[in-house]
């Protein structure tokens, strides 16, 4: 199996779209947004991103030949910390270093985009598989918030 990894492109807004709420609907519990209050926005944010090709704002996808099954989502804030979000890859390709894969293409488009620079991430204190690649791609755990529910990881000007 041939995964690539690279930037999804203006018109692709739509592909985001649906694997974004699909990935809301299989595992509620690792993201903050939910399903229901997401399909019901008409646009979402980051698909005005995607089609006005916000440098600071990129979503990251894996795919496998031309389908995409996984996507990650970066977004340079106003202090020039990177946030990482919205990690998913498809019930199927899980447990095939696919998420690691994207985790690092992630980190390699924004060292292309913006040089060194420190990526944060927020992750439910109950999702070890998550926890554990964070780890193995480097990042540290920071503190918890939310009422210690969630991790904040950094990895350190990548
Ligand atoms: C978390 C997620 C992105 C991982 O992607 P993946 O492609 O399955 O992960 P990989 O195969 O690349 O695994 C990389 C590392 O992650 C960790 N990991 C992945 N799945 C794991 C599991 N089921 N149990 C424990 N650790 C796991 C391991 O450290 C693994 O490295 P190893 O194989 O050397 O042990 C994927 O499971 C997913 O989309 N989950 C649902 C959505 C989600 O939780 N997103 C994260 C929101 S913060």
């Amino acid at each position: 199996m041939a995964i690539n990894y690279r930037p999804l492109d203006r018109n692709e807004s739509n592909i985001y779209r649906g694997i974004r709420l699909e990935s809301l609907k299989e595992f509620p519990d690792a993201f903050s947004a939910t399903y229901e209050e997401t399909s019901r926005i008409e646009k979402l944010s980051m698909e005005y991103s995607i089609e006005n090709g916000t440098a600071e704002k990129f979503v990251l996808g894996a795919f496998d030949n031309s389908e995409l099954i996984g996507i990650s989502t970066f977004v340079k804030d106003e202090n020039g910390i990177g946030n990482i979000y919205q990690m998913y890859i498809q019930k199927k390709y899980q447990g095939q270093n696919i998420g690691f894969g994207l985790l690092g293409n992630i980190l390699k488009e924004a060292k292309k985009r913006f040089g060194e620079v420190t990526v944060s991430l927020e992750v439910s204190i109950k999702n070890s598989s998550a926890i554990n690649l964070y780890k193995k791609a480097g990042f540290t755990i920071e503190a918890s918030s939310h009422g210690s529910n969630t991790l904040v990881m950094t990895n350190k000007k990548i």
